[in-house]
């Protein structure tokens, strides 16, 4: 793949946020140090069978240990941004009540690590790794998770809201409700369209009264919410396709935007679906809460034929092996993040919108010079940048990008054999290796400040 349309540079504001990604079970590692308790993720991960290697993130990138070293590595890109998840367990690791406040310190020195580095911190409240002591007690299932999760959000933005502005309260819900409880490929590996549908619910009744617990406690805090989003196409003009269409958009896209626009729980999908929301009074204003702004994680688009026998939406991905594909499996086409931010502005009406993730896995190789030179990913990473400014220039607010991932990690199910990182890590040693791609980005993130402060000295 050539590098062909420049990047916009001047369709993106001056002080454009320019981050990496990462998550607190990817990274982390020291399941068991200073009180953590398991997640869902650790039973999953444990359990023979349900991930590739049965590989878990038991020692991860031990991020726990090695914060500063990675910290550095952002400076060393150029990142001014950066996007991070706490884990539930460490901080609360009953669910609830009491808080460890060894596991809230871990948090608190990075954040203070961060912003003497200065890099802006971003904060998930939750990407996946919910309390097994809280899925023992029926999980996203139950309505008590949601209220639990408010509570545990409150404690993290009394502790950080002093120097945390930016909160994202959950990480793709889809993949948490969709692939966890219906599909069964993630946490808690469960299969049954009742618990998944309960669960998207109940995701989303956490998202609201998450919003609501961070301003409570931290007025200054500018809230949202992070969802992977796919652009929708049929693999054909049949009234068939193009209905499985629609009900794949909306399981993939309306049912996790509308409710927090205000809009409810599409209502095409909840009869598909036949199953009913367990809603009580004043949930879907709660759901509805006034966000600053919007994420969207964007990796493929979906083109998909009609699939009557198969299960819920009735919609299957077509096979379209003759197109680009990165090492995932994922099918490459910038284009759908510049449609998605497009469709987030136009008809949601997006105030401020950040490309939460983006990025791509491919089988890297270590040349005998140690130098690594996936020019597959720089590739990606430069059609996406170039589409992201397309869309600004055509009126999406876009205030930051980050990248997924700064490091290789722990990519679930997946293991440690997909690569997403700008750094490679060697698990054996941890020592990391800054790709080419990492320089890549870095230079590109060098090319915009230049670009800016042309304009601005030209006036
Ligand atoms: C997203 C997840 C993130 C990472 C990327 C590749 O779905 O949010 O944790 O695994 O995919």
């Amino acid at each position: 793949m050539s590098v062909t349309e420049p990047i916009d540079f001047g369709a993106l504001p001056k002080d454009f946020a320019w981050g990496t990604a990462t998550s607190a079970y990817q990274i982390e590692g020291a399941v068991t140090e200073d009180g953590r308790s398991p997640s869902i993720w650790d039973v999953f991960s444990h359990t023979p069978g349900k991930t590739d290697n049965d590989d878990h993130g038991d020692i991860a990138c031990d991020h726990y240990h090695r914060w500063r070293e990675d910290i550095a590595l952002m400076k060393e890109l150029g990142t001014d941004a950066y996007r991070l998840s706490v884990a539930w367990p460490r901080v609360l690791p009953g669910g609830e009540g009491e808080v460890n406040l060894k596991g809230l310190d871990f948090y608190d020195r990075l954040i203070d690590g961060l912003l003497e580095a200065g890099i802006t911190p971003s904060v998930t409240v939750y990407h996946w790794d919910l309390p097994q002591v809280l899925q023992d007690r029926g999980g996203w299932a139950a309505r008590d998770t949601a209220h639990h999760l408010a509570a545990y959000a409150s404690v993290l933005a009394e502790r950080l809201g002093d120097r945390v502005t930016r909160w994202a309260t959950l990480n793709e819900p889809l993949c948490s409700a969709w692939i966890g409880h219906l599909e069964g490929r993630m946490a808690p590996g469960i299969t049954d369209l009742t618990t998944a549908v309960r669960a998207a619910y109940h995701l989303l009744l956490g998202h609201g009264l998450a919003t609501e617990a961070i301003r409570a406690a931290a007025p200054g805090a500018r809230v949202g919410i992070v969802n992977n989003l796919s652009t929708v196409a049929p693999a054909s003009d049949s009234a068939e396709d193009i209905a499985a269409a629609r009900r794949m958009d909306g399981h993939t896209n309306r049912w996790w935007l509308d409710p927090v626009h205000g809009r409810g729980f599409p209502e095409d999908m909840v009869d598909i679906y036949g199953v009913d929301l367990p809603v009580r009074d004043g949930d879907l204003r709660t759901i509805a809460t006034d966000l600053d702004w919007l994420g969207l994680n964007y990796y493929f688009p979906a083109v998909v034929e009609d699939d009557p026998d198969g299960p819920a939406p009735f919609a299957r991905q077509v096979d379209r092996s003759h197109r680009p594909r990165t090492g995932m499996d994922w099918e490459v086409d910038a284009s759908g993040i510049e449609s998605l931010l497009l469709r987030l502005t136009e008809e949601y009406g997006a105030r401020e919108l950040y490309v939460t993730e983006n990025g791509s896995s491919y089988p890297d190789v270590i040349g005998a010079d140690g130098v690594i030179d996936d020019s597959e990913r720089i590739a990606y990473l430069h059609d996406h940048l170039a589409a992201c400014a397309r869309a600004a220039r055509k009126g999406a607010p876009l205030a930051g990008y980050y990248a997924w991932s700064l490091l290789d990690n722990y990519e679930w199910a997946y293991g440690y054999d997909k690569r997403f990182g700008l750094v490679h890590v060697d698990y054996g040693t941890q020592r990391r290796t800054v790709k080419a791609s990492g320089r890549s980005y870095a230079g590109i993130i060098r090319a915009h400040r230049e670009a800016r402060s042309r304009t601005d000295g030209a006036g």
